[in-house]
């Protein structure tokens, strides 16, 4: 298998591992009636991800001893989780190309005081919007501007997850439905703990909300469906509709990759950007509101200047 500029094999020769040989021995004497071939397959895979973990490493630190770059203690974490080689084994070398540009380059931030249907980002250049717009129901017609935002600015295969409200669900689902923009799945995410809002209306006391998951194009991506936050995080320090930090990063961690681009075209208080920073993504946030984008701003700010 090669990938860009590396070179490098997935081939396990079992002759070569005598530890593996090992493995494999104890295993057909303790069950003498069992597929030897099957096991034998699952070490090897077994093995070769662990190739893979130990050669991105071994790349990501030479890619940081060229520049100087001192960021590896989150870098070597991630890729212990295994996503990264498990991706770079299936092929895709995407996911660990975003993490050598976030070596190289840093976490970046942009934000924008304005109108998100008035800022002119790039087509084909975000891979996730990861947004919580307004509920109430004079802000609907932002959905269908929202799905048509997404449509041109994420790149193919990237992916949109707006957190929304119940009471509007139907009428969301037809504004968002969209040409060229494909749903994918619902996820829950939940808000554990004692506080939940009460919505007198529908008489119902809420403990989660949907994540619509909308993709541009085909999505590769294998995702758990649910998402929490922390008990009793209910962080309404920065906006009076906050969302906490710990939810938005469960949310960002499933579906994306250190390096890869996330927008929040509804930043309000920043918490989807403040996320974004702690793990190691690039982050653009839009706010209409001055005051709500200048809290915002001065939060991220002194939060990047801290890590
Ligand atoms: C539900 S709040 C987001 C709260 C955010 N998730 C947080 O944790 O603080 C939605 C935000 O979208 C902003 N907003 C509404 N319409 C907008 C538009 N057209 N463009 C950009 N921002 C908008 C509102 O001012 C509000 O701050």
């Amino acid at each position: 298998m090669t990938h860009g500029e590396h070179s490098w094999t997935a081939d396990i020769v079992l002759e070569e591992r005598p530890d593996l040989l090992q493995r494999i021995e104890r295993y057909r004497k303790r069950y003498p009636s069992r597929d030897v071939e099957a096991y034998i397959e699952r070490v090897k895979q077994d093995a070769r991800l662990d190739k893979a973990k130990q050669y991105l490493l071994a790349q990501a630190h030479a890619r940081a001893r060229r520049i100087g770059s001192s960021c590896m203690t989150y870098i070597e974490q991630s890729l212990q989780q295994g996503r990264y080689a498990e991706e770079y084994l299936k092929g895709n070398a995407y996911p660990f190309e975003r993490m050598l540009h976030y070596i190289e380059n840093g976490s970046r931030i942009d934000l924008y005081c304005q109108d998100f249907r008035e800022v002119d980002l790039p087509e084909n250049s975000i891979d996730w919007i990861i947004t919580d717009p307004p509920y109430p129901q004079k802000y609907l017609p932002l959905y269908r501007d929202l799905a048509l935002f997404a449509r041109r600015v994420l790149r193919p295969g990237g992916g949109l997850l707006a957190m929304v409200g119940q009471s509007y669900l139907p009428e969301i689902f037809q504004l968002m439905s969209v040409e060229g923009l494909k749903y994918n799945w619902t996820l829950c995410y939940l808000t554990p703990g004692g506080q939940s809002p009460q919505l007198w209306q529908r008489k119902v006391n809420t403990f989660w909300k949907p994540v619509l998951w909308f993709s541009k194009g085909e999505n590769k991506r294998w995702i758990g469906d649910v998402v929490k936050s922390d008990v009793n995080d209910n962080d309404k320090t920065y906006h009076f509709w906050g969302q906490s930090v710990s939810g938005m990063t469960d949310l960002l961690q499933k579906v994306s990759y250190v390096g890869e681009t996330i927008l929040d075209p509804f930043m309000g208080g920043g918490a989807t950007g403040a996320a974004c920073l702690l793990h190691r993504r690039h982050f653009i946030g839009i706010e209409i509101e001055k005051g709500v984008f200048a809290t915002a701003e001065e939060r991220l700010r002194a939060l990047q200047k801290a890590l």
